[in-house]
């Protein structure tokens, strides 16, 4: 199925205009092969007849599955393990010492997919980290604009494959159960990780100050623009000592300077100046 030059940039038009994502020229086989299986599913013969039902669509239902399939969402759990290294040994005990007194840490995923980042943090805190876990406030939220990926990621079932992707056989064994060909996470991590929708372009009203934002492979689907204007808006849920963490591909350098790139313990992260 292909789409006609018009109807695929009334496609970018919409997908850009609603979550912020650049679809570029070279993005054509991937918007075609996406668009697909829903024209499949809404019974349109060929792509041209799907586009006319998105210009057609009042509800805004049929924009949103479509903004849905262009997102692309791949993770892993531990994906870049020198980051959660760091966290274990040495950015998550020091802000437990400094948030001694108050006894409350925040942590906020802002474009957390199935869920296996914010999953992964659980895990660490609960290895590592059990008497925080069960005397402390500790809040971990986990947002993202993909409807489908917040119901796979509240769900907290996982392919063999997915888990064989980070996961030692004795994490698997402790934090999961069998369930069919799937693996389950265990309840205690799933009701540590609060899931919720959020579009990174528009307001953030429930995103508390946070200790540690992980924004992580996410600004690389934006232009320039949108990544400065995210990262202002991220300043001012970060907390001063807080932690802002990007993808390994990712910087605020030349984008927003009043962050300081800190490495620590070979990670590196993002602090208010
Ligand atoms: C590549 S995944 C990154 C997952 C995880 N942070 C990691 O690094 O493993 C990118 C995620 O960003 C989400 N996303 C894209 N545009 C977004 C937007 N405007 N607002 C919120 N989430 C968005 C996608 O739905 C996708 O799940």
């Amino acid at each position: 199925m292909t789409l006609s030059t018009a109807d695929l940039a009334y496609v970018r038009d919409v997908v850009r205009e609603r979550s912020a994502i650049v679809l570029d020229d070279s993005k054509r086989y991937l918007v075609e092969s996406r668009l697909a299986p829903i024209a499949r599913q809404q019974g349109a013969s060929n792509l041209g007849d799907l586009v006319a039902q998105l210009r057609a669509d009042r509800s805004g239902h049929l924009r949103d599955v479509v903004v849905d399939a262009m997102t692309t969402n791949e993770t892993s759990f531990f994906r870049d393990p020198r980051l959660w290294g760091a966290l274990e040994r040495s950015l998550l005990p020091s802000m437990i010492e400094q948030r001694r007194s108050q006894q409350a840490l925040n942590f906020w995923c802002g474009a957390a997919s199935s869920g296996q980042e914010p999953y992964t943090l659980a895990m660490l805190l609960v290895e590592r980290f059990p008497q925080v876990v069960r005397d402390w406030n500790v809040r971990i939220i986990a947002t993202d604009i993909s409807a489908d990926m917040l119901g796979r990621a509240a769900a907290g079932r996982f392919t063999q494959l997915e888990v064989n992707r980070g996961l030692a056989a004795p994490r698997l064994v402790r934090h999961f159960v069998r369930d069919g060909s799937h693996w389950r996470i265990s309840d205690q991590l799933r009701q540590m990780v609060e899931f919720r929708s959020l579009n990174l372009v528009t307001p953030w009203p429930f995103v508390p100050q946070v200790d540690v934002l992980f924004l992580r492979n996410v600004l690389i689907y934006f232009e320039h623009r949108t990544k400065q204007e995210i990262l202002a808006r991220c300043r001012t849920v970060l907390r001063p000592d807080g932690h802002l963490i990007l993808g390994t591909s990712e910087t605020t350098l030349n984008i927003d300077d009043s962050y300081e790139r800190v490495v620590t313990d070979g990670a590196t992260t993002y602090r208010p100046r």
